[in-house]
């Protein structure tokens, strides 16, 4: 499905949940500006990597400022409508995981749960709520900020 003039800005696109979802817009037709700390491991004509902590705040307001100018000067002299989704994605495998279960008892007192997890089978692979995320980001009536979770 091809998306025009639409842009996602997609935090920790270097891996996991966040390359997922950035993978599945920009095969959407999406233009897609991806956070992370480490380089980009994407390469798309539609992607625009930003090597950026987001815990550095100075930097962040510097970069949502850069975007927001962006959005205000548009596409054709139109102002971009910008909506935030915050997204709950349930128990997913990637490296997130494999950290929860290689921790000690001490650092990670549920460590067994995460364990336990994975031999159950019950970590969605990535893919699952990345395309959960597409659908709902292109719903015409999308809200200007939305908390959602996976299957809700
Ligand atoms: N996996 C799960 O079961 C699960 C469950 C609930 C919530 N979540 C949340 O979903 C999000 C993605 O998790 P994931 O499982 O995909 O983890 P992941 O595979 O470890 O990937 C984390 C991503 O976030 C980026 N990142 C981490 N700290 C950053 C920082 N300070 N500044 C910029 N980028 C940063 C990492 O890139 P760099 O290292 O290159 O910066 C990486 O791209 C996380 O917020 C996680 O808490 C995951």
């Amino acid at each position: 499905m091809a998306v025009p003039d639409r842009v996602a800005v997609v935090t920790g696109t270097s891996a996991g949940l966040g390359l997922a979802t950035a993978r599945i817009l920009l095969a959407r037709g999406w233009s897609v500006i991806g956070v992370a700390r480490r380089p980009a491991s994407l390469t798309h004509e539609a992607y625009r990597h930003e090597q950026l902590d987001l815990g550095d705040l100075p930097l962040v307001e510097a970069f949502a400022a850069g975007l927001a100018a962006e959005a205000e000067a548009g596409v054709g002299g139109t102002a971009r409508d910008l909506a935030v989704v915050s997204y709950e994605p349930g128990m997913v495998d990637t490296a997130m995981q494999a950290e929860n279960r290689a921790a000690s008892p001490q650092d990670l007192p549920d460590v067994a749960l995460f364990v336990a997890l994975q031999a159950q089978g019950r970590l969605a692979p990535p893919e699952r709520p990345a395309s959960e995320v597409a659908g709902f980001l292109e719903r015409d009536d999308l809200p200007a900020f939305s908390e959602r979770r996976l299957g809700a």
